[in-house]
């Protein structure tokens, strides 16, 4: 489409206040926040009337006599002091609606030069299991890659892998303790290694947590953890093979776990990738007087003068000369620049991770390691709380399991279908939907929240069939595939059919909302803001289901008015299928 709807109603403003003998820029259209008035709204006479001096009511009244002829509108009032208030014309609603009917991405034109974009997703650390924490990185970051990809954009993934810290440290110096004649720990040792790992994908995952409560107490047994990450970085053979079995192990695990939240990277890359970046950059940052040393560590200064509370400078190495979290984001950024050239680098990471970001990006653009022209942004997210205001956790206490988690709601969810009697399919059906619908109640639970702010997590609330909630949809499209298939078995196709102009105020209000489409659509990925999107789904839902309340739509006897309803469903279900697709989640046919 050439241009959207909004678009397209402030070009006739516009044009209105041109001929007028306004300014043009002062006709910009928006949806009305005052539905019960009118549709739409244009405030410009009020800016107009400040810089010319002049009265806004006479310059509205002016503007509204030039819209008389406009087809985009069937009534402009002025209202004092001057605000033009208008409702849609319906034929032209109609044939923007059409338009929108007829392309396969609703009116989303491909741009003409895309960007690639990438996106610092999911962010897991090897040989720990996945837990709540990294959930919601997954979650947002998927969706935020899908909208990118939608909208036409090259979108690269990355789940950045943490594979490179005191972690492999703190279980080679445990397995070297429990095992110390596995050939890993001898010198001498010649030839490969086993390929087979020295221990289970459970074993690993309970050898991480007693090394890591141990390293807190035990000093002699983190300076082993320390020495053996230190020396797993600088090549020792022995311990990259033990790094590589851990890699396999988990990164089997990960993948399957990822797999059930719908969730794929297009990169498997991780900290460890960078490594081979570090001593050319460090170098290179050094020549060009960027770092410089203090209080023995190696620096960048990131500071700027019009930062409210000083940034601190960016560390590069410690005064053992060891890498830091920064210094392999920064050496990944080397990397990804190499690589891919991106326009945009995009990191979905706890917002308690910003300023360290604020230093990489800075000493990024400083040290020329990425251009003024890339733009690195930050996609903070808060906390997933429980009901008590404070990190989620397991009744015991403890880090809840992300597949401990997905089990808890598919129980639920299943319950709940069952108590609803919603279903009438086998009971091996009911689970597979259950699993589908369980995942759009975390997820849209999780989505449907501005993504930097903290949000509770509650189980009875997200897999509610009422309210703003992922089931909630899911019910609603399957309700629209039901009536599609019921008009279907007594009339034949569904596709191609003529919409109609509104036919009744539900409707109207449903298909103004639906041309909203591809404006929010925009607005959401420019805003990395998939909540927008779940907003309009949870508008478009209830608009609908209002209108299938106050309407008997296979039972009109009128055939043109009958069809035309079943356009507006099928247009209707077009948008809330790529709409949720866009979430990372699926409808079920039945529920
Ligand atoms: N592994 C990190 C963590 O668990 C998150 C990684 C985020 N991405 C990045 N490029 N630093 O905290």
């Amino acid at each position: 489409m050439k241009k959207f709807l909004l678009e397209r109603l402030t070009e006739e403003v516009s044009a209105a206040f041109e001929k007028a003998g306004f300014d043009a820029s002062l006709g910009r259209v928006t949806v009305s926040n005052r539905p019960d008035l009118c549709e739409f709204q244009c405030n410009g006479a009020m800016a107009g009337a400040k810089a010319l001096h002049k009265n806004p009511f006479d310059i509205a009244e002016a503007v509204a006599e030039q819209l008389k002829s406009s087809a985009a509108f069937s009534d402009v009032q002025v209202v004092r002091p001057g605000f033009l208030n208008m409702k849609i014309c319906e034929k032209y609603l109609r044939e923007y609606l059409t338009e929108m009917q007829g392309s396969d991405s609703l009116g989303i034109d491909k741009p003409e030069s895309p960007k690639t974009i990438m996106i610092d997703y999911g962010g897991p650390n090897v040989a720990k299991p996945l837990h709540i924490g990294h959930l919601r990185s997954a979650i947002i970051g998927e969706s935020v890659k899908r909208i990118g990809r939608f909208l036409g954009n090259n979108v690269i993934g990355d789940v950045h892998l943490g594979d490179w810290g005191l972690q492999m440290g703190l279980i080679i110096a445990a397995l070297k303790e429990a095992q110390p004649d596995l050939p890993y720990f001898n010198p001498d040792h010649v030839g490969d290694y086993p390929t087979e790992a020295p221990f289970t994908l459970s074993e690993l995952e309970e050898i991480y947590p007693a090394a890591s409560g141990r390293s807190k107490t035990d000093e002699a047994f983190k300076d082993a953890a320390m020495q053996a990450t230190y020396e797993l970085q600088h090549g020792n053979p022995g311990y990259t093979a033990i790094w590589r079995h851990i890699m396999n192990l988990s990164v089997t695990d990960l993948k399957k776990n990822y797999k059930n939240l719908n969730v794929t990277f297009d990169l498997w890359k991780g900290e460890s990738d960078a490594d081979p970046y570090i001593g050319p950059m460090v170098e290179k940052m050094k020549a060009d007087g960027f770092a410089h040393e203090s209080e023995g560590a190696l620096v960048v200064d990131v500071n700027e003068e019009t930062d409210a509370k000083e940034v601190p400078p960016c560390m590069i190495l410690k005064s053992d000369g060891a890498a830091l979290y920064t210094t392999t984001d920064l050496a990944t950024l080397v990397e990804r620049m190499k690589d891919y050239d991106p326009d945009q680098v995009i990191y979905v990471v706890d917002k308690r991770q910003e300023l360290h970001f604020v230093q990489v990006f800075r000493a990024a653009k400083k040290t020329g390691i990425v251009p003024e022209k890339t733009g690195l942004d930050f996609l903070g997210f808060g906390t997933m709380n429980g009901k008590d205001g404070k990190p989620f956790k397991t009744r015991e206490g403890g880090v809840m399991r992300l597949e401990t988690l997905i089990k808890d709601v598919n129980d639920e969810m299943y319950r709940k279908m069952k108590e609803n009697d919603s279903i009438d399919l086998s009971d091996e059906e009911a689970r597979e939907t259950a699993k589908i619908v369980a995942l759009s109640a975390i997820k849209y639970g999780d989505l449907s929240n501005q993504a930097s702010k903290d949000y509770v997590f509650d189980i009875d609330k997200f897999t509610s069939f009422e309210g703003n909630t992922g089931p909630y949809i899911m019910y609603t499209i399957v309700r629209i595939k039901s009536i599609l298939r019921k008009y279907s078995e007594k009339y034949g196709k569904i596709d191609g059919l003529e919409l109609n102009t509104p036919q009744n105020a539900e409707e109207r209000a449903l298909m103004l909302s639906l041309a909203q489409f591809g404006t929010m659509m925009t607005g959401a990925f420019d805003d990395l803001a998939p909540h927008k999107i779940c907003a309009f789904i949870y508008g478009i839902c209830n608009e609908f289901n209002r209108f299938y309340h106050g309407t008997k739509i296979i039972a009109e006897e009128n055939e043109a008015r009958r069809r035309g309803w079943i356009a507006t469903l099928v247009l209707t279900l077009n948008v809330l299928e790529k709409c949720i697709d866009v979430l990372g989640m699926e409808a079920p046919d039945r529920m």
